[in-house]
């Protein structure tokens, strides 16, 4: 990991320990990057907009429970509804954001799923985006593995769609939020700390 202050500070904090790194009930990592036209903060606002899950990545419902930041923390917990064979079942995911450029995302309900993701910005205009998957291992490794694909896929989809959108976006400093839209301006509000300049 890399520090990067725009006026040279030593770095402010640390980032947290994933207690499934190393953990033998886990797979190894699978890793994917990508390059994007885009800045960190307006992937960071991808999280926080249930909206989009439901109508962009089709997702069932996608409600914003809980959204807690401290200092340079950002914790979100959502629900969301998932066909299982058994029918559809409630999963819960848990957004951890340390800072602009680190952060988990844990999916737990009939499979546990973890996705570290980092993005650093590399010019003026794009942000290399790296997301390291793991899934907790099932009594059957064929399962494992199969679960591993499906959830890299469906992140990979729905990535791709997020891409489409961050590329073509227009940043509003005063966007026109309503109901439904997800917390925003508390993300913003959290965001300014970042830049060492007044934004
Ligand atoms: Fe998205």
């Amino acid at each position: 990991m890399v520090w990067y202050h725009g006026k040279g500070e030593p770095p402010a904090w640390e980032i947290p320990d994933i207690p499934e790194y190393g953990d033998e009930g886990w797979t190894p990592w699978e890793r994917r990057e990508w390059k994007v036209r885009s800045r960190n903060q307006e992937l960071a606002e991808n999280t926080v907009d249930p909206a989009h899950f439901r109508y962009l990545h089709k997702t069932n419902t996608m409600p914003t429970s809980e959204f807690r930041t401290d200092g340079p923390f950002l914790h979100v917990v959502s629900e969301s509804k998932v066909e299982t064979p058994k029918g559809e079942q409630t999963g819960r995911i848990e957004i951890d954001t340390c800072g602009f450029g680190f952060g988990t995302t844990r999916f737990k309900g009939v499979v546990d799923l973890l996705v570290v993701t980092s993005g650093a910005p590399v010019d003026d205009e794009h942000v290399h985006m790296r997301l390291c998957f793991s899934v907790r291992k099932l009594a059957n490794s064929d399962a494992t593995r199969g679960v591993g694909q499906a959830f890299i896929t469906e992140i990979e989809r729905q990535f791709s769609q997020d891409i489409a959108i961050w590329e073509n976006k227009i940043h509003l400093e005063k966007p026109l939020l309503c109901d439904g839209d997800g917390p925003i301006a508390q993300l913003r509000k959290w965001a300014r700390q970042f830049y060492s300049e007044d934004v």
